[in-house]
């Protein structure tokens, strides 16, 4: 075992198994780069500010790249006595360019360096999870306009509401991931300030330039406040949060891949290189990939309570209690981003049973608001209309027919209003087209949602 750096006051050596608990270098080593490239930013300035030599700077920072090197290429050993990725990369710095290593840490600690060495990470996640909406809104994109004219059964309370075009419900969730896609990048507008340089919690007695170090990381700018800069981890809780909330979008939309593939739906298939088999029956085809996303939906939410939960008592500034931040972090942002990876080439390759759609779409009454905005037209007040169409639907339902399958005379029955040109009305095609609204789900105002969709696309790919 090796001594720690911070031995000076300790009369005995670290417990083993209390080495081993405290220690999280097993998962913060995914910060290396990071925490490689904010060392060099800190010497740099520190050099620039006849803190450290020029040449000490040279030493450290070639050193330091050497140090990159190790790890990227394999060779670097990592070791629970080093305690944390900080220490490790320190160590073997020192080892690689003796002593002067040492004064990489002037006016500095390990708590803005943990703190910088997050926000980078999430920062850099941050803009992958982006890319990997964006992707996924282009696939929705193409589909909503490969399939014009498909027409589905809404629902409201999983019950035939009205028909809709199969685009607009793609469309839907194309404005879920672009919330989702503007939360992140809000996200990172608020966090994109470096903590570096505000040291233990206090700020430091040296000369240090924290705008330099932060604008050579690429923030804006120095974080304003020492003890918050140290003690804050809002910017993991939000990006949990905005992951949380993109998962749920997942998951709404997983559980209908799930139900409108069910051969009792048959809207939708999912291609076989996205299904699995059963071991038992064989004529299954499982969706388990959407079943997956569904499910690890729950645990991206428990990292989300983890985090919140972490830092609800903790009194400033910085306590052990945030090092527990990283592991579910580093898992949200993996399910995650995978999720999103996976989602898009399946949604590509689902292919639609048109006839089926529209078979279900016809059915359950779903042009029954379209009978009621008929008579409100020929002047009937709409509650009296609403009254009308539901005995109408009621007889309907008794007789075994559909809607457009009445007579004229059987519809009069229920209002005498009612005369030939009704059924131009309560086709679903008719009924489709009608909502000409804007949002509505007429062909023409999907397409205005498809040009908007795609201007933001343009603008942000
Ligand atoms: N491994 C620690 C963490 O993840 C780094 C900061 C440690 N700071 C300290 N004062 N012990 O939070």
């Amino acid at each position: 075992m090796s001594e720690k750096p911070w031995a000076g006051r300790f009369s005995l050596p670290t417990d083993k198994f209390v080495e081993e608990f405290n220690a999280s270098i097993g998962f913060d080593k995914r910060l290396y780069k990071f925490d490689i490239k904010g060392s060099m930013a800190h010497a740099r300035m520190l050099a620039r500010q006849s803190i450290i030599t020029e040449d000490e700077a040279r030493i450290i920072i070639s050193g330091l790249e050497k140090v990159l090197e190790e790890i990227e290429s394999g060779r670097f050993t990592f070791s629970e006595d080093d305690e944390d990725i900080h220490m490790a990369v320190e160590k073997r710095l020192t080892e690689i360019v003796g002593p002067v290593g040492g004064k990489l840490h002037t006016a500095r600690s390990r708590n803005d360096q943990v703190a910088l060495d997050v926000r980078m990470y999430v920062i850099e996640e941050a803009e992958t999870a982006k890319a990997y909406i964006l992707n996924l809104q282009t696939v929705l994109v193409e589909k909503a306009i490969n399939n014009l004219g498909v027409i589905m059964p809404g629902f409201t309370h999983l019950q035939t509401g009205q028909p809709i075009l199969y685009s607009h419900y793609l469309m839907a969730y194309f404005q879920m991931f672009k919330r989702d896609f503007l939360r992140i990048n809000d996200m990172v507008m608020r966090m994109n300030y470096s903590p570096l340089g505000a040291a233990a919690m206090a700020g430091t007695t040296f000369p240090i330039d924290r705008t330099f170090t932060a604008s050579e990381l690429g923030f804006y700018g120095p974080t304003e406040n020492s003890v918050d800069s140290v003690s804050d981890r809002d910017f993991t809780i939000e990006f949990l949060s905005a992951l949380s909330i993109c998962m749920m979008h997942l998951s709404r939309f997983s559980e209908e891949l799930i139900l409108f593939s069910n051969p009792d739906f048959g809207f939708i298939n999912l291609s076989d290189d996205y299904c699995t088999g059963s071991s038992i029956m064989p004529q299954k085809k499982n969706p388990d990939i959407p079943e997956l996303i569904r499910g690890k939906t729950g645990r991206v939410y428990g990292n989300l309570m983890a985090m919140l939960t972490i830092m609800k008592g903790l009194p400033l500034a910085y306590n052990k209690d945030m090092q527990e931040d990283k592991e579910p972090l580093f898992d949200s942002v993996d399910t995650v981003l995978a999720s999103l990876k996976i989602f898009a080439p399946m949604i590509t390759k689902i292919t639609v049973n048109e006839d089926k759609m529209r078979e279900a779409a016809g059915r359950g009454y779903s042009t029954a608001t379209d009978l009621a905005d008929y008579l409100v037209r020929k002047g009937l007040p709409f509650r009296q209309a609403h009254h009308a169409v539901g005995k109408t639907v009621a007889y309907a339902i008794e007789m075994d027919k559909k809607l457009e399958e009445l007579s004229l005379e059987e519809m009069r029955r229920f209002s005498s209003i009612i005369d030939e040109d009704v059924f131009k009305y309560i086709s679903l095609d008719a009924s489709v087209n009608s909502r000409n609204s804007y949002g509505g789900t007429s062909a023409e105002s999907v397409m205005t949602q498809i040009k908007l969709a795609q201007g933001f696309l343009n603008e942000n790919l």
